[in-house]
Order: structure tokens, then sequence, then C-alpha cells
């Protein structure tokens, strides 16, 4: 691997799903869709943690609006790479919803199950609206019927690490997203 494109990766990745250039280049696309949908009106974003940090943190700073921010911390429903049991909220919000535009973000849709109580629930405070973004989608995975309002990417159905999203709480720092390679994604020190 040549000095340049050892930037562009890692040397604990596979392959690279998405850049780190094209993540930047979506998100100022993102944030203006966002903008603009909105018109003047304020937003409350709630970003899901520990996994939409990142994302919600650059994304935010596309949108021109007047923006509130708060964030949920869900049980980790999730055991190694694969989904069991129901999802939780641990930490809720503290900001009030009622007559709000909320907007939730999230790292990845990928059963649907996360992003589909959390809706439910925000829905039961009487908000204006309700939305969501999530950098990206997972495909033919969904297992309840939801779909996000804003997608940043559409990925294959493999496991992602990096710009928030994480194996055993590591990679989250990596500033492009993609898969591990085989014999790290199961390491029994990391249990
Ligand atoms: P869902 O409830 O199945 O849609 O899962 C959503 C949550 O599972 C996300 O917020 C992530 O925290 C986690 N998750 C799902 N797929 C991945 C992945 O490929 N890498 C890292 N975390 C994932
Ligand atoms: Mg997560």
């Amino acid at each position: 691997m040549s000095k340049a494109s050892a930037f562009l990766t890692h040397a604990d990745l596979e392959t690279v799903l998405v850049s780190e250039v094209a993540i930047k280049r979506r998100l100022k696309k993102l944030g203006a869709e966002i903008s603009a949908l909105y018109g003047k009106d304020e937003i409350t974003a709630l970003a899901i943690i520990n996994g939409a940090i990142l994302f919600a943190a650059d994304l935010l700073r596309e949108i021109k609006n007047p923006v509130r921010l708060d964030c949920i911390r869900i049980s980790s429903y999730r055991n190694e790479t694969k989904s069991v049991g129901r999802p939780q909220i641990l930490h809720s919000f503290t900001l009030d919803v009622s007559n709000r535009h909320v907007l939730l973000v999230d790292d990845i849709l990928d059963t649907g199950k996360t992003l589909a109580m959390v809706v439910q629930s925000i829905k039961k405070l009487g908000p204006a609206t309700v939305r969501t973004c999530v950098l990206l989608e997972k495909q033919g995975r969904r297992e309840v019927d939801f779909e996000a309002d804003f997608v940043g990417f559409k990925i294959p159905d493999k496991f992602a690490v990096g710009y928030g999203l994480d194996f055993a709480e590591r990679y989250r720092n990596l500033p492009c997203i993609g898969v591990l390679k085989p014999h790290l994604q199961n390491p029994p020190e990391w249990a």
C-alpha cells in the first residue's frame, strides 16, 4: 500500500465502505436538505449515543436552523455483531419536545427496532413533528416496518465500524467507515 492510500484506510479494515471525503461531502448535502425542509423552524435534535456522536456533531454544523441538542442512550441489545432482544431507553433526554420539531439522529438503521421504539415513545409526548436521520442504512435487514426520512449512505449487509460505529467500543474514532478484517471480528481479549 502506498503512503498516500494508507491514510485513506486503517490497518484493521478489510474494506472501506465510505471514505472520509465522501462522508464530508454527503453531510454538506444532507445539512442543506434538512435546512431546506425545516425552513426557519427550530429543530430539537436528539442524538442516539454513543453511535451518533460523531455524525451528529458534524451534521449539526451543516444545518442553518436554530437547533437544540439532547441525547438518548439506548441499551445495547446486541451480542457481538448480531441483534438479540429488544432495545430499551437507558437515559432519556431532558428537553421538552411537546409542540417541537424533533429530529432523531442515529448512526445506522439495521433491523429498525431502535428507531421504531424511540419514535413511538417520542410521539406520546406530543411533538409537532418527528423525523429521523441516519448516516447509514443497511439493506435487506429490516425486521420492523420503518423508513428514515434522511439517509446518508446505503451499505451492504456487513458489520461496519468507524465514524461512531463500534465493535466492542473500539474503532469509533476512525474517520472512515469500513469492515474489519475477519480475524479481528471476535478477538477473545475484547470480551
Ligand atoms: P437496529 O435497532 O437493529 O436498527 O440497530 C441500530 C443500532 O445497532 C445502531 O444504532 C448501532 O448501534 C447498532 N448497529 C447495527 N448495525 C451495526 C453495524 O454494522 N456496526 C456497528 N453497530 C451496528
Ligand atoms: Mg450503537
